[in-house]
């Protein structure tokens, strides 16, 4: 049996969770149920980092003890986590006494190898990261890549000697070339790590809140060693739980956010190098969650709860916007619109309305009770062939944690499937007694079709998937892709109706109520003027920020052959993979000069099927008096995938 070891990174506990640690958690979540439903040995944790200096001074302000602030703060992470009906482990808690040890021996390992040394620190230091920054890190006070204020710091301090570990960590990003993902991620990595690595000051001595260091209680162990230990307590290392340590070491993935790559990537392989430890299997960095393009902080009130989330929408239908919005890796915008589309078409017309129709012909055609397969047709054998390959795609996919392709692939079989009852039509073939042999045969593999989407989708839509999979009579032992054999349905099943899987949204309820009771105090002029606003076209600024445009760089640009007004070009907007975008520009344009220059692109727009080519954008232009194109063009100060508003 495989094992699989997943973690997400401690939350602080200086404030209350919001969307972006449920994503992570939730993403830990979706491959832990994938991994159990392969047959694997799962392993997830995840849990709150709860020492250090941005905790202790959080509580001083609330006039707290640091430890009082933890536990209501932990308390609510894991409230949340019940909520969201996550299926952890273990959710661990860096003030847990399991950890100590841990934390301490990891320490004491490291002295061992004599990779600790007392010495002087003198730098900056931002409390709000945990982070030491270099001079020219900081500008203005600032940290320049997270904008944290730092501080001077000059104290008595214990140094690990990371700069010994260049070549060593060097070597092993050479020869696993998967274990930081995505690529980009990694080569970032490699540059930084090729580009020298300082020693690291490993202990504080100006505060209290945390785990002093061995035989020198003066000294409190840098919040970093401490958090980052959290993933070998969690298994048991150091003389806690061998036979776990064995089974779960070295961890599959660490799933961390773009903010923290340097401590994962960096730091964490050499602590454990010198532990004398293996590092992790792969470290995945997934970017940030934005609100309207920004970043989400208390006090510009973009903050979104995954709480308020939960009263609003299904949790089904949150983690399916979350993971089948963004790809695995980029930043994302969080829209409410967005979620509410993608649940009304992809989830409720698509599958909903599928199980929907079927589960009620079966009731009404065939005693509902699963007919017979029979012998598979030309049609039926190619509906197959597709089931298959769904599943290969999935699978594909789920390695390369690319959750956006397997949804996108897993809801095309749902699609195909619709394509095969509009084909086979079971309603007309009912009509026809000749025809009941076939008619059996189109609702069996219709329902077959349905079983093979509700596993797909379990990992992602635990709970609808489990009413399709009730519906159909299929127990507990046999909700695993081991059953992915076309034909696994018994005949003669009894197949039930299963609850609403997926109901129709409206934009949520709060903005409804408070949208008729500003028009209600509106002034009559103002309603009026509104009126012939909308008259006119004009757009609330609302519906203008649906639109999202940023700047693209041009990669590459060629003509589409037999369409002489269409270039083909790949378009850099700040993801992993630049875009294809066709556009009708060829009259205007050669395509080489198009090549290394900056335009507005409108990237939230469906993708479109121009010629055969999928685009995936839309170039912004102006049409010139003399007939010609202009395209809206940006100078090399602006970096590709920046918004435009
Ligand atoms: N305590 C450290 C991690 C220690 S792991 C050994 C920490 N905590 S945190 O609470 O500040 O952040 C935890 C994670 O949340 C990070 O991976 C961070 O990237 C992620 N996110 C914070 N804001 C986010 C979004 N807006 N969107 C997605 N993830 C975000 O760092």
């Amino acid at each position: 049996m495989e094992t699989f070891y997943v973690t997400t990174p401690i939350y602080y506990v200086n404030g209350s969770p919001h969307i972006g640690h449920a994503y992570t958690t939730i993403v830990a979540d979706v491959l832990a149920r994938y991994h159990r439903m392969r047959g694997d040995e799962v392993f997830f944790m995840t849990g709150t980092d709860e020492h250090g200096l941005k905790v202790q001074r959080e509580a001083e302000k609330a006039g707290k003890t640091p430890k009082q602030l933890a536990d209501e703060n932990s308390k609510k992470f894991l409230d949340l986590f019940d909520r969201l009906e996550l299926t952890h482990d273990r959710f661990i808690r860096t003030t847990d006494e399991d950890h100590t040890r841990v934390a301490t021996r990891i320490f004491e390992a490291m002295q061992e190898r004599g990779d600790i040394y007392l010495d002087t620190y003198e730098g900056w230091y931002a409390a709000a990261d945990e982070a030491f920054y270099t001079e020219d890190e900081i500008q203005d006070g600032k940290a320049i890549e997270s904008g944290a204020p730092v501080e001077w710091v000059s104290e008595a301090s214990y140094f690990f000697k990371l700069s010994a570990y260049q070549d060593k960590l060097l070597a092993w990003y050479k020869s696993n070339p998967n274990c930081i993902r995505p690529e980009a991620r990694y080569n970032e990595v490699v540059s930084f790590v090729e580009g020298g690595l300082q020693d690291l000051s490993i202990s504080r001595t100006t505060f209290d809140w945390g785990i002093p260091v061995p035989n020198d209680p003066e000294h409190i162990m840098y919040v970093w060693v401490d958090a980052l230990t959290n993933y070998i307590t969690g298994v048991g290392a150091f003389g806690e739980d061998d036979e776990a340590f064995e089974k779960f070491w070295p961890c599959s993935l660490h799933l961390l956010g773009k903010d923290i790559l340097r401590f994962h990537c960096v730091f964490w392989p050499a602590f454990l190098m010198s532990a004398g430890l293996e590092p992790p299997e792969q470290l995945f960095v997934h970017g940030w969650w934005l609100v309207e393009g920004e970043k989400m902080s208390k006090r510009a009130g973009n903050w979104i709860d995954p709480n308020e989330l939960i009263e609003q929408f299904p949790l089904d239908v949150i983690r399916y916007y979350l993971l089948r919005e963004v790809p695995f890796g980029n930043d994302g915008n969080f829209v409410r619109d967005r979620l509410i589309e993608r649940n009304n078409s992809e989830l409720a017309d698509n599958f909903g309305n599928l199980v929907n129709r079927m589960v009620k012909m079966v009731q009404r055609f065939t005693d509902g009770k699963a007919p017979a397969a029979g012998e598979l047709t030309e049609d039926d054998k190619l509906l197959v062939e597709v089931a298959k390959k769904t599943w290969r795609e999935v699978e594909d996919a789920f390695k390369t944690r690319e959750f956006n392709r397997a949804l996108e692939v897993t809801l095309s079989l749902s699609t195909e499937l619709n394509q095969y009852v509009q084909r086979n039509q079971p309603w007309k073939l009912a009509k026809d007694e000749t025809q009941k042999e076939r008619l059996g045969q189109v609702l069996y593999n219709t329902l077959e079709g349905i079983r093979w989407v509700a596993l797909l989708l379990s990992p992602v839509l635990p709970d609808a998937s489990g009413k399709v999979l009730d519906a159909l009579g299929i127990d507990e032992a046999a909700r695993s892709f081991t059953t992915l054999e076309w034909g696994a349905l018994s005949e003669g099943q009894e197949i039930g109706v299963p609850d609403v899987l997926f109901t129709k949204l409206e934009a949520p309820a709060k903005e409804k109520e408070e949208e008729p009771k500003a028009e209600a105090k509106a002034p009559k002029k103002k309603k009026e003027q509104k009126k012939s606003e909308e008259k006119s076209g004009k757009l609330d600024f609302k519906e203008f920020q649906k639109l999202e445009m940023k700047v693209g760089l041009i990669v590459s640009a060629e003509k589409v052959e037999g369409a002489d007004k269409l270039l083909k070009l790949a378009v850099d907007v700040g993801e992993e993979q630049p875009r294809t975008v066709v556009a009708g520009i060829a009259k205007a344009y050669e395509p080489e000069a198009l090549v290394g220059n900056r335009y507005a692109v409108v990237t939230n727009l469906k993708p479109a099927k121009i010629f055969g080519i999928k685009s995936e954008g839309m170039m912004l232009a102006a049409d010139t008096s003399d007939g010609k194109l202009e395209l809206a063009k940006f100078s090399e100060a602006v970096a590709p995938g920046t918004r435009i508003s």
